[in-house]
């Protein structure tokens, strides 16, 4: 989902690179920091914190608070990914919990039978679930992890969506995006108001939202009630079997052994270098990490800071190093079970230093000229094959949150249902609002999304298989030491979010706040087009860069919904959140 930026930023009040001045200030605090897309889930996050919590409980009951008031972006229904940064151990570890496809998927189940996509079918509805993650994941982070009973770091969520929250423009603004498949799926009852007396399931007595609803989502806490009891109510059980009952009665795939059998995956975490941190970061089946990774070795050599923020030379190497890395995300990303993915060579120094030298600073490339790394390249052995292209569909909602406690254990949390409010399909009588991360995978050979994005058919759909992701959890540290957590929503644009979030703060200085304010840019291969925020940079950087063949597309609207944390030297932590969004960072 895209969002207005601010109108001071709109007004101009970054018309220079250097008026960082006028950005708000970060939260701060010795003690520990919540940072969520919803006030509310930054609340809840807080509330374990203060009740002698830890990360692990703050970020597990803001997970589920944001799926009770966010449920456009991300919730119980659908999937996500944990990096976890233990101070005491010094190990970050990665937690997988993204949904996977049905074990009756099949490759073509998108397309028809001239091989074209259908149009909706891996969006809207319920052939566009994949088996949900989210509650199996949240429960294996605290397992072990969390000092709070699981009951507990459910509670503020039942509390929402027994007593309501209030709607905000976000929410108003998806609904009326997805209204269509919200009707189509019969579940405006739980989102929208209802009209008059006379209220009825035809959808003529519904109307969405407005800012300013206090919406109770009584079924909704009723299943996060049998969750808090037994963390396996929703994949085993009633709720299982209503929800494989209703798959089977609409069309969908998902049935009681799928939901028996999920379980969520730890992941050895993605790591590397820069500057002089280590950052950690989500492995595939994100493409994240991959490829935030790959864009920062290409950088290497480049002193960012010398030339200052978005100095023409340095933004002109950062526009074509997402080009390369985009052009590789599309071939050789894919579920790792299923794909031999060379995530080590596509991270190495070695194939940024032969890829580096297709970059002019002084000349922008086309895109069609830019390739992904051959297997020669990549140093793979002689013959390996390179998949061939298909197109892909991705989203632009989902959610990031993250917490760092006392102890500076730390959380960075990506989750999502995929489009939004995921594939409108609301489970009767259990609020429960189910993804459509289906559409993550490749659906048809050669034919470009909605969004231009291109992916490989190493993310073509298979029974069991993850689809591929670009969320990007990270958390960084100095000598075993919490420095810098980051993320954002926002499909593709979530790698290159989060990773112009680290250059804010490592290269050009930012605090956390002024880090996720700043206007962006996104560069994904396919479309040609540099994406930017509208001052995302100043005229005369953007005619000097246009004068070097760079084409951009300059958006009025912004994307994305950082959340940063970042911990000074003297230990305060400074929290920030995307002004983009509605939400919060707070600290204890
Ligand atoms: N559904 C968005 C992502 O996983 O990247």
């Amino acid at each position: 989902m895209i969002r207005s930026l601010l109108p001071w930023l709109m007004a101009g009040a970054l018309a220079s690179s250097s008026s960082w001045a006028a950005t708000p200030k970060p939260a701060l605090s010795t003690e520990a920091m919540a940072a969520t897309a919803h006030p509310e889930a930054t609340q809840a996050a807080l509330t374990m914190l203060k009740a002698g919590g830890n990360a692990v409980d703050a970020a597990v009951a803001a997970a589920f608070a944001i799926s009770v008031v966010e449920p456009f972006s991300a919730g119980i229904g659908g999937g996500g990914f944990a990096v976890f940064f233990d101070a005491k151990t010094k190990e970050t570890k990665a937690l997988d919990f993204r949904e996977t496809a049905p074990k009756r998927a099949t490759r073509d189940m998108f397309v028809d039978a001239a091989g074209k996509v259908v149009e909706g079918r891996s969006v809207d509805g319920w052939l566009s679930v994949a088996v949900p993650g989210v509650v199996p994941g949240l429960f294996e982070l605290h397992k072990g992890r969390g000092k709070l009973p699981w009951a507990k770091v459910v509670a503020p969520a039942i509390e929402l969506a027994s007593k309501g929250f209030v709607v905000g423009q976000h929410f108003v603004d998806s609904a009326a995006v997805r209204e269509d498949a919200l009707r189509g799926a019969g579940s405006e009852p739980v989102f929208f108001r209802r009209l008059g007396a006379d209220g009825d399931r035809t959808g003529v007595g519904w109307a969405p939202p407005v800012v300013g609803d206090r919406l109770v989502q009584k079924d909704l806490a009723n299943t996060l009630k049998a969750i808090a009891k037994n963390p396996r109510a929703m994949h085993e059980g009633a709720i299982a079997k209503t929800i494989a009952a209703e798959m089977k009665a609409h069309g969908g795939l998902v049935d009681e052994a799928d939901l028996k059998a999920y379980r969520p995956i730890w992941r050895t975490p993605l790591c590397g270098p820069y500057r002089d941190l280590t950052l950690c970061t989500m492995p595939p089946p994100s493409s994240g990490g991959v490829h935030l990774l790959q864009i920062l070795r290409l950088l290497d050599g480049t002193d960012l800071k010398a030339g200052g923020w978005h100095d023409v030379d340095n933004a002109s190497r950062l526009i074509e190093s997402m080009r390369t890395a985009f052009a590789d995300r599309a071939v050789w990303l894919g579920d790792p079970a299923f794909v031999d993915v060379p995530m080590a060579q596509l991270t190495s120094t070695a194939y940024a230093d032969l890829r580096r030298p297709e970059i002019d600073p002084k000349h922008a490339r086309k895109s069609t000229t830019v390739k992904a790394g051959t297997p020669e390249q990549l140093g793979l052995p002689k013959g390996s094959a390179v998949p061939p292209m298909k197109a892909r569909n991705e989203s632009q909602d989902t959610s990031h949150l993250t917490v760092v406690d006392q102890e500076r254990n730390a959380v960075s949390l990506t989750f999502t249902v995929n489009y939004s409010f995921g594939s409108g399909v609301v489970v009767k009588g259990t609020g429960i609002l189910l993804n459509d991360e289906m559409d993550d995978f490749a659906a048809a050979p050669g034919v470009p999304n909605s969004y231009g994005l291109v992916g490989g058919e190493a993310n073509a759909v298979a029974p069991g298989k993850i689809p591929l992701s670009s969320m990007t959890p990270l958390i960084a540290t100095r000598a075993g030491r919490f420095v810098l957590s980051a993320g954002a929503p926002g499909g593709s644009t979530i790698i290159t979010t989060t990773l112009q979030t680290v250059l804010h703060v490592v290269d050009f200085g930012m605090d956390a706040q002024a880090a996720v304010t700043a206007p962006r840019i996104h560069q994904q291969w396919m479309p040609e087009a540099t994406r930017i925020e509208r001052l995302g940079f100043d005229a005369p950087t953007q005619k000097a860069l246009e004068a070097r063949g760079h084409v951009f597309d300059v958006k009025n609207e912004g994307w994305g919904n950082a959340m940063c944390i970042v911990q000074r030297d003297d230990g305060t932590l400074e929290g920030g959140a995307d002004p983009r969004g509605e939400g919060s960072a707070g600290g204890l």
